[in-house]
Formats: structure tokens, sequence, C-alpha cells
């Protein structure tokens, strides 16, 4: 055997040392735990022979507590670059069989690497995390890298897509770097979030809670809203990355994807016509509406377990990538309140800042009262959604099924927050507020006067209320003053937005020189 020939045997033995992590034992612990390895995670996730690994010897140089002992080529986490669909990602997963994927300084390193060259080359980031976080035997070093990757996540915002999926522990600031990505994604049952864990939050606060109850997928879905998404397995999470990667861009000077489309752009759909209900307290399925407009019904919903008031998601329109937010008038009645304005300031600013259009579909009653909302700041909170469509300079679309009165009217995308086409269906209420609460305003002088009278007042405020509908329960005076561009019949409603998404194509807008907005949160 040639000198060559011994050298390359050495270097493919090195490699087949380096996949196996930290040795079989380790590996099938892993498995025992129901979980894969970083290897096999991404080998699910990308284009098959894909993965071009980086840093496959590195090794960490701490001495401490018998570190010397735990050397493992590669360290804690597996990193690189691959093709998903063909487009290129950087990707890193947390490799629970080293040191239980705990952080170190070279770790860090690694992981840094594949950032930076996601900016560099405009490609999106993804990481599985699985890591028992900051390596102890390390200390300061694994905090400062931890503080390097957070950097690196702030710069990259609104530049490259970053989407993490949580696979296993995550907890402490290790949480912080998911939490400044895109998107989460959650593992169900094996997987958990929280800043601190059950035993710190028994001694500080008394309170006896598990680590599922504390910061599982479920709760971080329904109560907190820190997760986009939840995948019972880790095939269905790598599912729903590769799903939510074709509806998107890059990088922010690309466009999303463009798929072909083969539902016709003049579709009617007559169940529009039929769908608002006589009875404007009775609800209906903002679902349904979604279905029948977008290209083949297809709609791929974000935080769909959260805040179930407001629907976010994409779509397509002609084979164009679209971001939908649209009012649930069978949750909450579709009002806007705390967690629903977050949500959707959230999407309307991703959509922004990857140049993908956003359509409105609008039937809100207005914002939450109460003490609940208000100690919550439902203020400042209805105003992040506020800002994010105003600030927003891609295509926006408006439509308004039904109601929309007072600041929720404003909120969502109307005319002067630079919406660039707002149509109504006949159905439409565009107004101060609705006509209960403006008759008990307005007349209630009157309604006093009747009743010292002797008069009917119910009959007289239902009148009262008849004249106030006729004159605002509609959508003309808002098209009388050219604040909608249109009132349109329902069955059309397809057709307008794809008609409008190709007029908007070129659409440039700027915003003033800043340095940044200072949004309220
Ligand atoms: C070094 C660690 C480690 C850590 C786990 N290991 N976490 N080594 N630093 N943070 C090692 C274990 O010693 C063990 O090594 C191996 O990983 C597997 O861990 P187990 O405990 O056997 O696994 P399991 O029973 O599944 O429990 C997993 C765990 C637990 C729940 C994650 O290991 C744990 O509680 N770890 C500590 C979590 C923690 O408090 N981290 C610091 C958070 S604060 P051997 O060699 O025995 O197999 C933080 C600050 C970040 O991260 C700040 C950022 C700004």
């Amino acid at each position: 055997m040639s000198k060559q020939t011994e050298k390359i045997k050495a270097l493919v033995e090195k490699r087949e040392l380096a996949r196996l992590g930290g040795g079989q034992k380790t590996i099938d612990k892993q498995h025992e735990r129901g979980k894969y390895t970083a290897r096999e995670r991404i080998e699910m996730l990308v284009d098959k022979g894909s993965f071009e690994e980086y840093d496959m010897f590195k090794l960490h140089r701490c001495h401490n507590f018998g570190m010397e002992k735990k050397q493992y080529l590669g360290d804690g986490v597996v990193a690189g670059s691959a093709t998903i669909d063909g487009r290129l990602v950087y990707l890193y997963a947390q490799d629970f069989t080293v040191n239980g994927g705990s952080l170190s300084e070279t770790m860090a390193q690694k992981i840094c690497k594949v950032m930076d060259m996601a900016m560099t080359n405009g490609a999106p980031v993804i990481c599985m995390n699985d890591s028992g976080g900051a390596r102890i035997q390390e200390g300061i070093s694994a905090l400062a890298g931890y503080g390097e990757i957070f950097e690196r996540n702030i710069l990259a915002s609104g530049v490259i897509p970053q989407i993490s999926s949580i696979l296993g522990p995550c907890a402490g600031g290790a949480v912080y770097s998911p939490a400044l990505t895109d998107f989460i994604i959650m593992k169900e049952q094996t997987s958990y979030m929280f800043l601190t864990g059950p035993k710190v939050v028994k001694t500080v606060t008394g309170e006896d809670i598990d680590a599922e109850h504390l910061g599982g997928a479920s709760v971080h879905a329904s109560k907190s809203g820190v997760t986009s998404f939840t995948a019972k397995t880790e095939e269905e999470a790598m599912e729903l990355i590769k799903q939510l990667l074709s509806y998107i861009p890059s990088n922010n000077r690309e466009e999303a994807p463009r798929v072909e489309c083969t539902d016709p752009i003049d579709r009617k759909e007559d169940l529009l016509n039929e769908i608002i209900p006589d009875d404007p307290n009775q609800a209906y399925d903002m679902y349904k509406v979604i279905q029948a407009v977008t290209d083949n019904g297809e709609f791929f919903e974000v935080q769909p377990k959260f805040a179930k008031n407001i629907i976010t998601g994409f779509a397509r329109f002609n084979g164009q990538s679209v971001g939908i937010v649209a009012n649930q008038p069978s949750a909450y009645a579709g009002v806007l309140d705390t967690n629903a304005s977050r949500k959707g300031a959230r999407f309307v600013r991703f959509c922004d800042a990857f140049n993908i259009p956003i359509v409105s579909l609008v039937d809100v009653p207005g914002f939450l009262p109460g003490t609940g909302q208000e100690y919550n700041a439902v203020i400042l909170h209805g105003a992040q959604l506020l800002y994010a469509y105003g600030e927003a300079t891609v295509p926006k679309i408006t439509i308004t099924l039904r109601k929309s009165y007072g600041g929720s009217h404003i909120v969502m995308g109307c005319k002067q927050l630079r919406s660039d086409l707002n149509f109504a269906w006949p159905s439409a209420e565009i107004a101060v507020m609705g006509a209960s609460g403006a008759v008990a305003v307005l007349c209630g002088r009157e309604a006093k006067e009747v009743k010292e009278q002797g008069g009917d007042v119910k009959q007289f405020l239902a009148e009262k209320e008849e004249e106030y509908s006729e004159k605002f329960a509609n959508p003309y005076q808002a098209a009388q003053f050219g604040y909608i561009d249109d009132v349109i019949e329902p069955r059309n409603t397809r057709f307008r937005i794809c008609r409008g998404l190709a007029q908007l194509a070129h659409k440039k807008q700027d915003l003033p020189a800043k340095k940044h907005g200072c949004m309220p949160m």
C-alpha cells in the first residue's frame, strides 16, 4: 500500500469515527429516548447526498473536570451546507450523543461559521436543537459562544430566513437563539424550552410543574405563542421545514419561488356569495373563504393553535407566494387582542422583510375591552400590528368581508396605511363602531327623555340602530371617499386578488432614511 493510499484509508477511518459522534452506546441511548441522531436528522431533511459537512475534525480545548477524556471528533454539533428541493441551505444539528450536545467554545465557532456562510451566500439557515445548554466545564467560554451566535441571529434577521427546530432540551439562555429566529418548530413530547427548569421554578416560586407543562410543545403552541409549529414526529418536523421553505425566498433580495399554477385565476366561487350570515352576530368559518380563493385551496398555516381569532399563513395566488392575515369570526368573533396583535405583527413583518405580498381578509368587530387586555398592554400590542402594516412596503391587498370597525379597521391594512388595493364585499360594514354601541353613545340623552315621557325606549333604540346601520353598515361611505377602491362580488375575490398581485408585481415603495424605527413593544 502506498503512503498516499494509507493516508486516504486513515482519512476514511477518521471520518467514520467522527460520524459515530459520542459512540454507538450513546447513539443507542438517543434512539431509546425516541430521538434521532444529529446526522439522521440532517439526512431526513436534505436532498439525498447533498450534505457537505464542515469542521468534522474540530476538537474542544477544555481541560477542566476531566474533559480531556470526553473528546469526540467534531465535538457536539454537525454543521454544513446542503440543498433542499435543489435550493442551497446551511444547517447545524446539535449532537446530544456528545456531552449532551452541550455548547462549547468550538461548537459555537462551527455554528458561527455556517451562519456566516449563509449570510455571505444568501441562503437560509436551519438549526436543530437538542442540547443540555452551555458546557458547564467551559464556563465563560461557552457563554461567549452563545453571545457570538445570538449576535449573528440578530444581524441575519431580515436578511436570510432562520428556522429552528427544537427536538430535545433547550433551556436557560440557550432559548434565545431560536427565539431570535423567524420560525420555531417543536417536536411534541421530547422537546421543551424554558428559561428556568422545573427544579428552579419549585425553589423560587414553590410551583410544582413538570418540563412538559412548563415548556413543552403544546404549551408554546397554544399559550405562549413561542413556537410557530408543532410536529408529532421528527419526520413531520422536517416535512414542515421543507414546506415552509417552499413559500419563502432564500434571502431578502430575492422573491419567493414561483410555482406553476393549474388553478384558473378567474375561478368563481359561488359559495362566497352565500357565506355571510344575515345575522351580523352569527359566525362563519374564515378558513372556508381562504380555501375558496387560494391556488388549489391550499394554505400553510403559521401558529395555528395560538390566538385563533386571527389566522396567519402562506398560500399562493397564480403560483405566487403570499402571506394571508385573516380575522376569524368563529373564534371570539374575530376580535383583536394582545395575542392576536403580536401574532399578526410578527407575521406581517416577516412577509415584508422577505418580499412576500400580504393579503388581508377583514371581519373584525374591534379590540377586546377590559382590564385583562389593558393591563397586558393591548395598546402597545395593537400598535405593533398597526406599525407592522404601516411600515410594510410589499404589495398589500385588503378585502373587507363584513365588520371593520374603529381602530381595528385602521390596523387591519386600511388605505391610509399605504395599502395598495382595498376591496370590500357588499356585506362590509366600515364604521367607527357597531350600531348598538354607537346608538348608546349618540342617543343616550334622547333615550332618557323617551323613558321619562313613558315612551318605548326599546323601539326608539331599535329605530336609531336601523338608521345608523343604513347609513354606516355598508361599504359605500368608504367607497364614496375612495378609501375602498371597489366593491366586489364575493365570488370574484380570487380573480381580483390575482389580478391585483399582477398589477403590483413591480411595486416600489421606500421608507424615510433612518437607522431603524422604534417599534412599540
Ligand atoms: C456539560 C452536559 C451538560 C452541560 C448534559 N451534559 N448537559 N455536560 N454541560 N450543560 C452531559 C451529561 O453530563 C452527560 O454526560 C451527557 O451530557 C448526557 O446527559 P444526561 O444528564 O445523562 O442526559 P439526560 O438524563 O437525558 O438529561 C438531559 C438534561 C440534563 C436534562 C439536559 O443533562 C441536564 O439537566 N443538563 C444540564 C442542563 C443545564 O442546566 N444546562 C445549563 C443551562 S444554563 P456523560 O458523560 O455522563 O454521559 C445555560 C446558559 C446559557 O445553558 C446561557 C446563554 C446566554
